[in-house]
């Protein structure tokens, strides 16, 4: 973890906070339909390790990580990129994103080591925002989706923020898309939609929602 001791003072408990009925339910139900037609054929002795990536972890790490993004973006995800990113480009971000001193990243691997998950907090600098922490890029291989690797990533970095007395939470994600559901079951709050946020692979512009969600403190 590339964080000072001193940030953060350890909490305990989460507070479950009630999620907004709001005009994204029509998206989320469509995108639920999709999820359990997709994680339909139950797996079975599935495992995933979930741990914070170091920068020991760099070079072995690199090419899964690599692969995640790229699926991802091939997928339709709303991650930075409209189009999967060349091997070569997408190493680059991750090097760049992995020596970030501000952001801490963790990774689901598969039973032989292969990463299938990450997901980011990134640690504002400001002075006066130490309370804040921002969940970024959660991402689960297509091949691995549907067996509960997102939420498990979701719930390490919400651990750790809280651990840090990051109490405050925010994030954005496609209005709809397949990560909404996964922060509202997770009792993340809707705080506004952004219209023409982001272009999307089909080369559309989509909307964003903001999402917050208030750790206890
Ligand atoms: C969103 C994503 C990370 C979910 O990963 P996953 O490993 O399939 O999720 P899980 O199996 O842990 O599911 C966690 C919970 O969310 C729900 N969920 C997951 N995907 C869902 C979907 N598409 N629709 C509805 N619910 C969904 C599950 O029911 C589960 O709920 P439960 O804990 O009550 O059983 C994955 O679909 C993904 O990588 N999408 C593309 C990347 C992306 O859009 N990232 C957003 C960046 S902001």
């Amino acid at each position: 973890m590339r964080v000072s001791a001193a940030e953060g003072a350890v909490r305990a408990g989460w507070r479950s906070v009630a999620t907004e009925e709001a005009r994204t339910s029509g998206a989320r139900s469509e995108a639920n339909q999709r999820y359990r037609k997709r994680s339909e054929p139950e797996v079975q002795n599935w495992r995933v390790l979930i741990r914070p990536v170091t920068p020991a972890d760099h070079d072995h790490l690199l090419p899964g990580l690599v692969e995640v993004l790229r699926d991802s973006v091939a997928g339709g995800a709303s991650v930075g990129f409209v189009a999967p990113p060349d091997p070569a480009v997408a190493g680059g971000w991750w090097t760049r994103t992995l020596s970030a001193p501000d952001v801490l990243t963790w990774v689901a691997l598969d039973a032989a080591g292969v990463p299938v998950g990450t997901v980011q907090l990134r640690l504002p600098w400001q002075e006066n925002g130490r309370h804040r922490a921002d969940v970024a890029k959660l991402m689960v291989h297509r091949r691995a989706r549907g067996r509960g690797a997102g939420g498990r990533l979701l719930a390490a970095a919400e651990e750790e923020a809280g651990r840090l007395g990051r109490w405050l939470l925010m994030l954005n994600t496609r209005t709809g898309g397949d990560a909404e559901a996964i922060y509202l079951k997770r009792g993340w709050e809707v705080l506004a939609v952004v219209p023409d946020f982001a272009t999307g692979t089909d080369g559309r512009l989509y909307p964003t929602t903001l999402m917050t969600k208030v750790l206890p403190h």
